[in-house]
């Protein structure tokens, strides 16, 4: 793989699509052994984790649901800063088991903040399974059970990923050089 240009910067070859592929058969079938039986409901945090969802999804071997979100961040009328909000999650989560999927967690402040409204509902459980974790950049305990890569502090596009709007169509995954 060579380096690519996404508007100004340039982005090196980092995680090849053959080893996501790999990665996503391994983490859908932990999930598919942990959750026989359970009926998963998936909620698929939009944009960035639309490939993921879709590639993890189909390999998927047991009967689940999934649903998609998108998070809107509000200024708050408080000091306490933003308020973060759902927008399109129309099922009801009580009694249900919840999988969460992003694309990446870069400090667990979304999630953080995100998770509680989704406990409130009185899911029977709640995981999150995240593609990219930067532990290095983690200010907030944020801990999916299901994660994919460990990725040093740097910025990364491809796989759903944008830089500025561009690069989710890239099929491996490139960090900023
Ligand atoms: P927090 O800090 O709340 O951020 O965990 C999570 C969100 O930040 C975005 N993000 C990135 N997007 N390349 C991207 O394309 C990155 O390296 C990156 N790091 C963080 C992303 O939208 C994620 O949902
Ligand atoms: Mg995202």
């Amino acid at each position: 793989m060579d380096a690519i240009q996404v508007h100004d910067k340039t982005f090196v070859p980092y995680i090849s699509a053959a080893d996501i592929a790999e990665k996503i058969k391994e983490i859908a079938s932990q999930i598919s052994k942990d959750y026989e039986g359970k009926r998963p409901l998936f909620i698929a945090v939009l944009n960035g984790s639309f490939i993921f969802a879709s590639d993890l999804f189909r390999r998927l071997n047991i009967d689940a649901e999934i649903s998609f979100i998108k998070l809107a961040s509000y200024k708050g009328t408080t000091s306490t800063g933003n308020v973060i909000t759902a927008i399109g999650l129309e099922e009801s989560l009580h009694q249900r088991h919840v999988i969460l999927l992003e694309d990446i967690i870069d400090t667990g402040k979304t999630l953080h903040e995100f998770l509680p409204q989704l406990q409130h509902q009185g899911p029977a459980s709640i995981e999150v399974a995240a593609l990219l974790t930067k532990p290095d950049a983690l200010k907030f305990p944020v801990h999916p059970k299901y994660s994919g890569f460990e990725i040093p502090n740097k910025f990364v596009v491809g796989y759903g990923l944008d830089y500025d709007g561009l690069g989710r169509n890239i099929p491996g995954i490139y960090q900023l050089g």
